[in-house]
């Protein structure tokens, strides 16, 4: 990449300083240049790089074609266009990335014949009417399709319309009802340390109240919002500010999701809104404003969800905590500083460990191996113990961390942080500590044991999609896209009920981006190729880091319009956010809305 980024742009240098000065070996040396190019595109495509795609189709034809002019033509314009053309390829793939599209290509095209055109013109040509006639209506061309783009995100035609998917409203047999007030204000809170934040709280506090259930239980959860009026950020008609609420991981039915513009309208000062359904999967999940989330999640709209089995969980200490950052600080659970609990040796501890933050944590437990027992809610199979083990939860991921207590004192770090939490058997005082961020990181594709699943890499999938993670010129804004488009105009993914689906996400960005897709959970195919080595991963978030292509596939087994965006909530505000549509689900609100 590095070679062919380097000889593009000798070839320009070397291009447009023959125009300048007369030299023959300048030429010679730009006709190598050129030549160079097209072995370093071919060396990429023949090893099989993703992102070949805009050199091969694109700049490469165009480079050789000027090239060729210039060596019949032999004049400084010409050689000046050719340096244009070889310009063109570094540009485009910096600027705009992959995939080189109709409208890029053509507006790429038009701008490097109207240069040489405009070149031709300054130089003193004459009878160039045709050529800028070119240019300005391949141009037109180009922009006029952009915006002819797709710009759908939903089906209009569908004939079920999203908001009767509901949620049930009694729990199943021998459950129980487990109602819940939620009331979104603004509150000035005051952390352990003695510090204060200005927050957006659920009840007046932050994290929000912890919502606990029982499989079997009816999850019945109203919202009211007492003065959350922010979050509108003007750009659509459809973010009128407000509140609403996600169930993070949890696979409710659609209309219970908490999107708004999508599933519901946001919940506005003095509006209130009932979100029930049924607990039916144990696990630690979480809840999220999605209005303009970014602001909101940031600011403190958000607690945790556990659900626990049927079965009565064994004795022993059970904490959830989930781990967001205020002002420069980790709240780790409701505290800013190191708490200390006595634990009697032999207890079991179970750690909850909610990353609600946009970028990954880190975390580590210093004086005790520990298992990963959960991720994401679910279990992990047989997971064996490790030690100085650095634990890193994907923005928005969960782990569940157990250990037995030992008759010496534990402590939970978190890497970057002075939070934490210290385990002391009675008697002890002084917690161990550790630079837990230097631990080598548990590698969850490598932990624990296979066991079956439903599906696998081998089975036959009914839809394949490939997302093309990316920062680049999206339209008029620098955003952060989805094969090459923001939010509202990426496709969406249309799938029916039963379909296997498999997605090929790729990063081709320098950021993290944390994928996520609602209403359902994934099962990890395959990381840059290789298959997991260890326990079956179902994950509804999931680090793609730079340079990676994960493979995971999932059932579509919830009908509705589904949000699949990126986690990182900055990310997801600059377009990084595309649907999943159910074929013949249509929704009832008619705001384009990435929430
Ligand atoms: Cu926790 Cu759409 O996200
Ligand atoms: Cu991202």
């Amino acid at each position: 990449m590095l070679l062919d980024l380097v000889v593009s742009v000798l070839a320009a240098g070397a291009w447009i300083a023959s125009a300048l000065v007369r030299n023959r070996l300048l030429v010679s040396f730009a006709i190598a240049a050129t030549a160079a190019r097209a072995v370093t595109v071919a060396l990429l495509a023949g090893s099989g790089w993703w992102f070949v795609q805009d050199k091969v189709t694109l700049t490469l034809p165009l480079l050789l074609a000027f090239a060729v002019v210039a060596m019949v033509r032999r004049t400084p314009t010409a050689y000046l266009a050719a340096g244009y053309a070889a310009l063109a390829g570094p540009v485009f793939t910096l600027l705009h990335g992959y995939p080189a599209t109709w409208t890029s290509g053509l507006i790429t095209v038009a701008l490097v014949g109207g240069g040489a055109t405009l070149t031709a013109r300054v130089r003193g040509a004459t009878r160039l009417r045709a050529a800028a006639v070119a240019s300005a209506t391949v141009l037109m061309v180009g922009v006029v399709l952009s915006f002819v783009a797709a710009s759908s995100t939903v089906d209009p035609l569908g004939t079920v319309s999203l908001s009767s998917l509901r949620g049930p409203d009694s729990p199943v047999p021998g459950g129980t009802v487990r109602r819940f007030d939620l009331t979104a204000r603004q509150a000035t809170v005051t952390l352990a340390s003695g510090a204060t934040v200005r927050a957006w709280t659920f009840n007046g506090q932050v994290p929000g109240p912890p919502l606990t259930a029982a499989v079997g239980d009816l999850v019945e959860v109203t919202l009211h919002n007492a003065d959350i009026a922010g979050g509108a950020d003007g750009r659509s008609a459809s973010s009128r500010g407000g509140v609403t609420l996600h169930w993070h991981g949890y696979d409710v039915p659609v209309a219970e999701d908490g999107v708004p513009g999508l599933t519901q309208d946001a919940v506005a000062p003095g509006e209130s809104f009932v979100y029930r359904f049924r607990a039916d999967r144990a696990g630690t999940y979480w809840y999220h404003t999605h209005e303009v989330s970014n602001e909101g999640v940031r600011m403190g709209l958000y607690g945790s969800l556990v659900v626990t089995g049927s079965a009565p969980s064994p004795a022993g200490v059970d904490l959830t905590l989930p781990l967001h950052t205020f002002n420069g600080s980790t709240v780790v659970g409701a505290s800013d500083v190191v708490e200390c609990r006595s634990v009697v040796p032999g207890t079991t501890v179970r750690l909850r460990l909610i990353n609600t933050d946009n970028t990954p944590r880190v975390v580590g437990v210093v004086g005790s191996p520990v298992r990963v027992a959960a991720v994401d809610g679910t279990d992990l199979n047989e997971p064996d113990p490790v030690e100085e083990a650095g634990l890193r939860i994907a923005a928005g991921g969960r782990y569940d961390v157990t250990f037995t207590m030992p008759d010496r004192p534990v402590a939970l770090r978190i890497a970057h942080s002075s939070s934490g939490l210290s385990f002391l058997p009675p008697g002890a005082s002084v917690a161990p500590s550790a630079d837990v961020g230097s631990w080598p990181v548990l590698d969850l594709l490598h932990y624990g044991h296979p066991a079956a699943t439903p599906f696998g890499a081998g089975s036959r999938f009914d839809r394949s999609f490939t997302l093309v993670l990316d920062r680049g010129l999206a339209g008029t804004s620098y955003a952060y896209t989805v094969n090459g488009d923001a939010f509202p105009d990426v496709p969406t993914e249309v799938v029916r009920q039963g379909d296997l689906v498999r997605f090929t996400i790729v990063n081709r960005s320098q950021d993290i981006h944390p994928w996520h897709l609602h209403g359902h959970r994934v099962l990890v195919l395959s990381r840059d190729g290789s298959a997991p080595t260890g326990s079956p991963l179902w994950l509804d978030t999931f680090d793609v880091r730079p340079g990676e292509v994960w493979q995971v596939a999932f059932r579509a087994d919830n009908p509705g319009i589904w949000m699949n965006h990126c986690h990182n909530l900055a990310h997801a505000d600059q377009g990084m956010v595309l649907h999943l549509a159910y074929e013949g689900v249509r929704s009832d609100f008619h705001g384009a809305h990435g929430g």
